[in-house]
């Protein structure tokens, strides 16, 4: 059972995807991590995020993922980076590392891969990102596309912020969630866009419970009816 979750960002999809894997047994892979992960790699190399810098980086860049249970855990070659790719500066870099031709291609890759190899030993997979259900795996089972208000998303995130001690402005991250939208759905390769199959699910008035619970009816639903 492959599940896909796509959506911009704040519209809950991280923590709906974890939970509902969680709670189906299935494994959680945040695409949007490996992204991450690629960024630091560029940080790493101080290499810029263009064509000529995919090309000098890429070769010697592995990005890995393994599991804790379903804890997911992201490797630069041996290393754990889990914690590293949350960094402020890895946020700035990763918009413009993923709209790179060939770092799409080695993601996509490697997570179409990675989600077949844990779908066979877990019997199933929840993926988030922008384009699990468009360009990684168009034939999912179960496509989920998640919206909610931009005013409702950047109250969100900034909470997110303040959790962490970053105190900052309703104005300030209601202005980035709005210029991340821009950046995710009009670029030239894997926009954000919901694909024709999917089920939307608007999550601006709802709980976490009810949007996991959203997701595991219908994975469920799914695999009694086959629709
Ligand atoms: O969901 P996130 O904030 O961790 O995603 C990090 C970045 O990666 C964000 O700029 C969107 C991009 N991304 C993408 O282009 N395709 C995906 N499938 C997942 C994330």
């Amino acid at each position: 059972m492959i599940v896909t979750i796509d959506g911009p960002a704040g519209s809950g999809k991280s923590t709906t995807a974890r939970r509902a894997a969680e709670a189906l047994d299935y494994v959680y892979l945040d695409t949007g991590a490996m992204y991450r992960a690629v960024a630091l790699g560029f940080l790493r190399a101080g290499v810029a995020p263009t064509r000529d810098g995919a090309a000098a980086v890429l070769p010697s860049l592995h990005v890995g993922v393994r599991y804790d249970g379903p804890q997911m855990r992201v490797f630069l070659e041996d290393e754990e980076v889990t914690s590293q790719i949350r960094s402020p500066e890895v946020g700035q870099t990763v918009s413009d590392v993923s709209t790179l031709a060939p770092v799409r291609e080695y993601m996509v890759e490697e997570q179409r891969r990675i989600g077949r190899a844990q779908d066979e030993v877990h019997g199933g997979v929840v993926l988030d990102g922008r384009d699990t259900g468009t360009v990684v795996f168009p034939e999912a089972d179960l496509k989920i596309f998640m919206v909610a208000d931009l005013d409702e998303r950047a109250r969100r995130r900034q909470q997110e912020y303040a959790e962490s001690g970053d105190e900052r402005s309703l104005d300030e991250v209601r202005a980035e969630i709005a210029e991340r939208d821009r950046q995710d759905r009009h670029r030239d390769l894997a926009p954000l866009r919901r694909a024709a199959d999917a089920v939307e699910l608007d999550t601006t008035d709802c709980t976490i419970a009810e949007q996991v619970a959203f997701v595991v009816d219908h994975v469920k639903a799914h695999s009694k009816w086959g629709t």
